[in-house]
């Protein structure tokens, strides 16, 4: 584990927002919070953001007016977001297929793909019944069509993350590590 001494070096190397980008379930808010007070830097969650502009929930304003305006809301967000302060943001997890949201935050921030197996994402978004995209008669084959649907858009992001089992603090002292290697580069 780093010490706050070289986690505070490390935060001030960053000239860029951190973006976290993955499947539902893969943990980005909660590991993006944490990763955050690590890095003593401000937390955005893009969810939280569309409810806190549109009145709604995320899932509310998707279920409303469909997926099409939510990903053209969302796209115009994400970009407002990046253009903030250096910070770490989680997006939700559609966030980084749309084309032009992809290329925004690649060029603009540090791009890292949570990714965890079919198991762990379908056994953590059993939880709580707050997903559109998963409120059917299948929810795990549903997630296992958007990894295979999604894996090449995250795959282009920056740095690359797999997240088993074990806990969130292990996922957030594995992304400092790859941060600090990527910073070198
Ligand atoms: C979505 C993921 C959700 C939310 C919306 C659509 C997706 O966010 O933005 O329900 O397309 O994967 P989380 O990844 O935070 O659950």
């Amino acid at each position: 584990m780093y010490s706050p001494h070289t986690v505070q070096q490390l935060t001030e190397r960053l000239e860029k927002p951190i973006v976290l980008v993955g499947l539902m379930g893969v943990g980005k808010s909660t590991v993006g919070r944490r990763l955050a007070r690590r890095l003593d830097l401000p937390f955005v969650d893009s969810d939280s953001a569309i409810e806190d502009a549109a009145g709604f929930t995320a899932a509310e304003v998707f279920e409303k007016y469909g997926e099409k305006d939510f990903r053209d809301g969302e796209r115009r967000l994400v970009a407002r977001l990046v253009e903030g302060r250096v910070g770490v943001i989680a997006t939700g997890g559609g966030a980084f297929v749309d084309p032009r949201t992809r290329e925004l935050l690649n060029a603009r921030a540090i791009t890292i793909w949570l990714d965890a197996s079919i198991d762990v994402l379908s056994e953590r978004t059993a939880r709580r019944d707050t997903r559109p995209l998963l409120r059917n008669a299948d929810p795990r084959g549903t997630l296992k069509r958007l990894a295979d649907e999604r894996r090449p858009s995250y795959a282009e992001a920056h740095i690359h993350i797999r997240s088993g089992s074990g806990g969130h603090s292990e996922v957030v002292e594995a992304i400092i590590v790859a941060l600090d290697q990527h910073l070198r580069q």
